[in-house]
């Protein structure tokens, strides 16, 4: 006998991401396909989190998260960005970036708002809101420069249309908004009245000093503006689901109920690691994180080129989009499994980012490796030159 499951339950397939993953560790590849920073986590944080438990911090906490950690984001983000934000008021706490959109996003929407999206899209932004009930009205940002348009914008609105999500800098194309991108943003969430949800996981991650201009530093976007960021990239903790979301008072009030609901707290002593660790560690930390993944970028970038996989060089984050339709293969999937069969390196089949037919010749490629990993996955990449 098996039990029938939910609409929702059949809905949701397994991610092109952990198929890929799965086939990797079968053929024992380098997993270039999932997005998670190998390098160890720094020593303020992980000392943290250790002496919290073993002083008994283990217990649960406020639904908003620990005050220590929230004070210590708005701190960041004042250094950061020069931005005040209340710890208090606006700071919510939850497990990771993914649980700090949901609760927002929660707070925020009811099933039947449509909410603009960008593609290639982030996929657990899309699963939520179809989750939610919440549909898609996608705006496609090609490459190589993958430019936001006035136009396409207002070609996506309905009187329906509540919110808009946006990626910045964006997994998977590495795009970094421009002040002048921003600035068509900021009068069309403005003319429609829209919520704008903007995934900061990346904000560390920046190249070439390319300025990244953050909605909530302006003072017209800050009323209507939910920025999320977290820890899992910026300290390499992706298993300890730490992340959080800025937003205005009543959503963060709203939210947190939400957040207690699903998750009751993010997990406290861990909150103390990473409280820590922006307290403690030096500002060249942050400006060597950017430092040492442009090289990287560069070095992968290169032997993609090389390879005659044509990368779109990202301007942040740590994933690039390549051209893939030079190797055997009738699409993306074809295309990635030879890779794979070849080289062992796991790439993600561009359709993962789409909604329709796009992304056919693209794949998305992680390049936060271990400098030896990295290495390795050059010479790799050599063999199909
Ligand atoms: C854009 C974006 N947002 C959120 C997340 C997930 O963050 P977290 O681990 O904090 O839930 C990821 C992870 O890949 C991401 O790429």
């Amino acid at each position: 006998m098996s039990l029938q499951l939910s609409q929702r339950g059949q809905r949701f397939s397994q991610s092109l991401i952990r198929a890929m993953t799965r086939e990797c560790k079968r053929v024992d590849g380098i997993n270039l396909a999932q997005g998670l920073c190998d390098l160890p986590v720094p020593a303020p944080v992980a000392a943290g989190a250790c002496r919290a438990i073993e002083q008994g911090h283990n217990s649960y906490c406020a639904a908003e998260g620990l005050g220590a950690l929230r004070q210590a984001i708005a701190a960041h983000h004042q250094r950061q960005q020069g931005v005040t934000v209340s710890a208090e008021r606006e700071v919510l706490v939850s497990a990771g970036a993914t649980g700090a959109f949901y609760a927002t996003a929660q707070a925020l929407l009811d099933p039947g708002d449509e909410v603009i999206l960008f593609e290639p899209y982030y996929g657990y932004h899309a699963a939520t809101l179809e989750l939610m009930e919440c549909p898609a009205r996608y705006v496609r940002l090609d490459a190589p420069h993958w430019t936001l348009e006035a136009t396409a914008l207002e070609a996506a609105v309905t009187p329906r249309t509540r919110a808009l999500v946006l990626s910045n800098p964006s997994n998977p194309s590495g795009k970094v908004l421009s002040r002048k991108e921003l600035a068509i943003l900021a009068d069309f969430v403005e003319a429609h009245d829209l919520v704008l949800f903007c995934d900061e996981i990346y904000a560390a991650f920046i190249y070439d000093d390319w300025p990244l201009v953050s909605p909530i530093t302006l003072q017209r976007l800050r009323p209507r503006t939910v920025t999320l960021g977290g820890f899992s990239k910026l300290f390499s903790i992706t298993g300890w689901r730490l992340g959080y979301a800025i937003a205005p008072p009543e959503v963060t009030e709203a939210a947190s109920r939400l957040n207690d609901l699903v998750y009751v707290c993010a997990p406290t002593p861990l909150q103390v690691g990473a409280a820590e660790g922006l307290l403690q560690l030096d500002p060249t930390f942050f400006t060597g994180i950017a430092r040492d993944h442009q090289y990287k970028r560069d070095l992968f970038c290169d032997a993609l080129h090389k390879a005659g996989l044509y990368p779109h060089r990202p301007q942040g984050a740590y994933y690039v989009m390549a051209d893939i339709s030079q190797l055997p293969g009738e699409d993306d999937l074809e295309r990635c499994h030879f890779l794979l069969q070849q080289t062992g390196l796991a790439a993600v089949p561009g359709r993962a980012f789409y909604h329709d037919e796009g992304g056919r010749d693209l794949a998305r490629f992680c390049f936060a490796k271990r400098p030896e990993v990295l290495d390795e996955a050059c010479r790799r990449l050599g063999r199909l030159g």
